[in-house]
């Protein structure tokens, strides 16, 4: 079962930080999750519209200069990277699945993943990108079907995975309370690997490793492998 490291190492340094990345590589996670925005123009790591719950400012990302919002603390004296940044620590070693947040975050984001392939030697299928915001999702893909895509959902949807499969989706990305096995079933019978989040319980951990899930989305990506390999050997 893969470790995606959830926001980056965010249980044990401030999420989406350059700090909670470098500590997901550190430990050894299989993939990092991290939320995105436009700034500007530019591509932005932090989980929310606004930035008061994750930085020392106030008010939408939306209404910030990149060079302001840099200036915020995001935690321990850690800055909101951008995803260049970020894609730039891990110098093409490590598997994204970069999610996208922000309205129009998807225009921007084709031609920053080629230069991450030229200039710091990424692969495309080191990266995967997902949403909740599925139309935006959809346009990414016919603008650039490259790219493996997430279909990503907090719901118990009606008609199993096959939301994913209507997509044209790589994975399916699924909460962990709405995780059933039938919902499971019906993914592998359409070819797609479950991920699911947000996982740090180790009761939880080994349900979802017996129900056949592939990943699992954690803030604790050390704690939950050793978990993991101390009870599935
Ligand atoms: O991508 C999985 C998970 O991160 C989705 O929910 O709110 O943590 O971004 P959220
Ligand atoms: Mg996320």
């Amino acid at each position: 079962m893969k470790i995606i490291a959830h926001r980056g190492a965010s249980g044990e340094a401030p999420e989406n930080t350059l700090a909670a990345m470098a500590l997901a590589i550190e430990q050894g996670a299989d993939a990092i999750e991290i939320d995105v925005h436009l700034c500007q123009n530019e591509l932005v790591v932090i989980h929310d519209h606004h930035v008061d719950k994750t930085t020392s400012g106030t008010g939408p990302v939306l209404d910030y200069s990149l060079a302001e919002l840099q200036q915020l603390d995001a935690g321990q004296g850690q800055r909101v990277p951008t995803l260049w940044q970020v894609l730039k620590l891990a110098a093409g070693k490590m598997e994204f699945n970069i999610e996208l947040k922000g309205h129009g975050c998807d225009q921007p984001l084709p031609e920053l993943l080629q230069r991450a392939i030229d200039e710091l030697g990424y692969r495309p299928e080191q990266f995967i990108i997902s949403s909740f915001h599925h139309p935006m999702l959809a346009r990414f893909h016919r603008n650039a079907p490259q790219y493996a895509i997430g279909a990503l959902t907090a719901c118990c949807p009606l008609d199993l995975a096959k939301f994913a499969t209507d997509l044209d989706a790589n994975t399916l990305h699924v909460e962990a309370e709405m995780v059933s096995k039938e919902l499971i079933a019906d993914a592998k019978q359409r070819g797609l690997p479950v991920y699911v989040y947000t996982v740090d319980r180790p009761k939880m951990l080994n349900e979802l490793k017996q129900l056949g899930v592939d990943g699992v989305f954690t803030n604790y990506p050390q704690r939950s492998r050793q978990h993991l390999q101390q009870h599935h050997q």
